[in-house]
């Protein structure tokens, strides 16, 4: 689990469930609105009693029956909250959903490949609305099912004629922002059997570069002129001799188009790749590399569906899998590509379904906060959202209550007024803002865990478990064991070890790189996360340390900086932070970058005012934060030794751009040890002074 929360990437997808499924979903809504067995008996038993006393009951009869038909009613747990998951004779413990005997594969017979997938969202939806974005200040323009066919198979078949090869070994680049284009690009190489491999801005030129390289990619599909520039420099410099054709999403001009003929790239417009050919014969094949994915959704609709019908969507923790709102004839709509219009676009839009990252959920809690700008207005808001949070543990959700009326309902229409389900994941969301918006938000909000070598998610929230503070109970397509760590002193035996995932959702390796692949796919299918968990006595997991990255202080303790960061990570001002210790200090210390949404408003509630970049620099600030972090170390029963001594607070976020963070978003910690050397030093010599 990552520490550092995710900024928010190109992952912002929303989504829409089509009409058809929205009618399906009422149905169900009714047919469970009718079932009060007792009522029968009920009236029986009024039947016999002397008309006098019917007479007063009946008054309070019609109250019943009113408070029966109109109260909130909890959601159902798909099992027991308290027995979430179970030992499985093979090793590990596994969902209490699905068929005991296996691990879940698929979640509907006539959709295990992603082209059946997509078949089948558009047989439901009736070709209905599929992708859908827009331009500035205008409505959302949508391509329906049958285009998004047609023009994946153009496209697919467009690769083939220049030369792609239908089959698994065959790498096609797509090097874009989320947008109709990206799924219609992923669509086309499925239908033909040849992979996708994702680039991103954020991988940086060389990442690129060797991904180009080591998968042999001769064709890379690109959203915008600059991509495509990027590109061409690496094939000037005669860094990628493999590539041979860009394919552009956004127009372009013949400059562009010249500079590539000089180096021997074809550069074209997707649409001319699409037009120039007659779509072949669709190969629909063997497409092991979608095994995973259809897995992996299957696992996420398993644990949702018998909960709550009217969640039937959606998919991901932090690479969003949008198969799930397919294979139900949803739509998905794409937000303009800038998180400052996200707002506008939720309300274009009015999503059901909404993945999301941590830091948006404290931004959005921020944000509610800093509207109530009177002391009333915030006592009040903080007594609505306690009544409203009672109602929650009791597993009840919902926006009607009047409190939704008086105080919430204007936050949940800036969110387009029809969220049914928020999914969160990537990092760990604070527990209180996940209660607060629980409440407030009136709508569904999981948490997910897991990595891209499990497809995204192979723990989830099960439904009706509001509780914080765990990453929920495995899903059905895996099994999840914990092993020892013995350095660590993490042991199997008494619930605590390292997270390892089985099943049809774990990838198969890393491409050309069987070392790092042994590394982390054990013989027997293990995939080894690196995290430490533990499991909860209800069943579900708790995420608590890092494997790596462990060292002795002077006296001898041994210190997981990891374990302390994930506590400290909780504290309201802080973005992201770094603990650093060695065998030559007796104590740690930290550099900490504080929330520039956050801090500010909470340093004001402190008295401490100023921009973000004076509070950065000032030496009170700085000891509330040390201080709130020693509180919530304590809290969680961190020695003090393993509590920090004293801190840096510094301004610009750790990023893959300046080197500290992976292109997973993990720390480099040895990178970050090393460009922070002289400020280490300093908080070393002002403790010992
Ligand atoms: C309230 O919840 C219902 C059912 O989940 C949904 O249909 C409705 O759009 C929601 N209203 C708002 C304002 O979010
Ligand atoms: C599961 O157990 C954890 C730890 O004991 C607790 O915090 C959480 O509330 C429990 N969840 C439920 C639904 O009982």
């Amino acid at each position: 689990m990552l520490a550092f929360v995710l900024v928010s990437g190109s992952l912002w997808i929303l989504l829409e469930l089509s009409s058809t499924l929205m009618e399906k979903m009422q149905a169900q809504e009714m047919i469970s609105g009718l079932r009060i067995p007792e009522m029968d008996d009920i009236s029986q038993f009024f039947l016999s009693l002397p008309t006098s006393t019917l007479v007063g009951i009946g008054a309070l009869t019609a109250v019943l029956t009113y408070w029966l038909a109109t109260r909130p009613r909890p959601i159902k747990p798909p099992c027991s909250l308290q027995h979430q998951s179970e030992e499985h004779e093979g090793g590990g413990r596994r969902s209490m959903m699905g068929d005991r005997t296996k691990l879940l594969t698929h979640y509907h017979d006539d959709a295990t490949t992603m082209y059946e997938v997509f078949q089948r969202g558009l047989r439901i939806s009736g070709d209905g609305p599929c992708l859908g974005s827009r331009l500035p200040n205008q409505p959302y323009k949508w391509i329906s099912y049958k285009e998004v066919m047609a023009r994946a198979e153009h496209l697919g078949s467009g690769l083939l004629h220049q030369g792609c090869k239908p089959n698994p070994n065959q790498f096609i680049g797509v090097f874009a922002q989320n947008r109709p284009e990206w799924i219609i690009s992923e669509l086309a190489c499925y239908t033909y059997s040849m992979v996708v491999v994702p680039l991103y801005d954020t991988l940086g030129p060389d990442a690129i570069r060797f991904i180009i390289n080591t998968a042999d990619i001769s064709t890379v599909i690109c959203d915008k002129v600059e991509k495509a520039q990027v590109l061409l420099e690496n094939v000037e410099r005669k860094e990628t001799p493999g590539l041979k054709r860009i394919i552009l999403m956004d127009a372009f001009d013949s400059a562009l188009e010249e500079r590539g003929r000089s180096c021997n790239i074809h550069v074209q417009a997707i649409q001319e790749v699409e037009c120039r050919s007659s779509p072949c014969r669709n190969p629909k094949g063997v497409m092991l590399s979608h095994g995973n994915v259809i897995a992996d959704f299957a696992g996420f609709l398993k644990v949702t569906d018998v909960s709550d019908p009217l969640s039937l969507s959606t998919g991901s923790f932090y690479c969003f899998h949008p198969a799930v709102v397919y294979c139900h004839g949803g739509r998905i709509g794409f937000y303009q590509g800038d998180i400052r219009l996200l707002p506008d676009d939720m309300k274009a839009l009015r999503p059901t379904i909404f993945p999301v990252v941590p830091r948006l959920l404290n931004r959005m809690y921020d944000k509610i906060f800093s509207q109530a700008n009177s002391q009333w207005k915030r006592w009040l808001l903080n007594f609505a959202a306690k009544r409203k949070g009672a109602e929650v543990s009791c597993g009840v959700i919902r926006n009607d209550s009047i409190w939704d009326k008086i105080f919430f309902s204007r936050i949940q229409n800036s969110l387009g007024g029809r969220l049914r389900m928020i999914i969160t994941g990537a990092a760990p969301t604070s527990p209180s803002v996940l209660g607060f918006l629980r409440a407030a938000l009136g709508c569904q909000v999981y948490e997910a865990y897991g990595q891209t070598e499990c497809t995204a998610g192979c723990t989830y929230t099960t439904p009706g478990d509001w509780t914080t503070g765990h990453v929920g109970a495995p899903l059905p397509c895996n099994l999840i064991k914990l092993v020892d760590v013995p350095e660590k002193n993490y042991f199997a035996s008494k619930g605590e070890g390292e997270v390892c995932v089985k099943g049809p959702n774990v990838f198969k390796g890393y491409l050309k790189d069987p070392e790092r692949t042994a590394e982390t796919l054990d013989p027997d299918g293990w995939l080894h996360t690196g995290d430490i968990g533990k499991w909860l006595p209800n069943g579900t997991l708790k995420i608590i340390d890092r494997k790596k990255h462990i060292f002795k202080l002077a006296q001898g303790e041994y210190i997981s900086p990891e374990k302390i960061e994930n506590i400290y990570i909780r504290s309201e001002p802080v973005a992201q932070l770094y603990v650093h210790g060695d065998s030559l200090q007796s104590c740690l210390v930290g550099i900490v970058v504080p929330d520039p949404e956050v801090m500010p408003e909470w340093a004001k509630k402190k008295g401490i005012l100023g921009t973000y970049k004076d509070l950065c620099k000032n030496t009170e600030l700085k000891k509330a934060i040390i201080d709130d972090l020693v509180r919530l170390g304590k809290a969680s029963g961190l020695h003090s030794f393993e509590q920090v001594k004293n801190i840096y607070i510094h301004s610009e976020m750790f990023s893959i751009e300046n080197g500290l963070l992976t292109p997973t978003l993990k720390a480099k910690r040895p990178e970050l040890k090393e460009y922070f050397k002289d400020k280490i030093e300093q908080l070393y010599s002002s403790i010992s002074m």
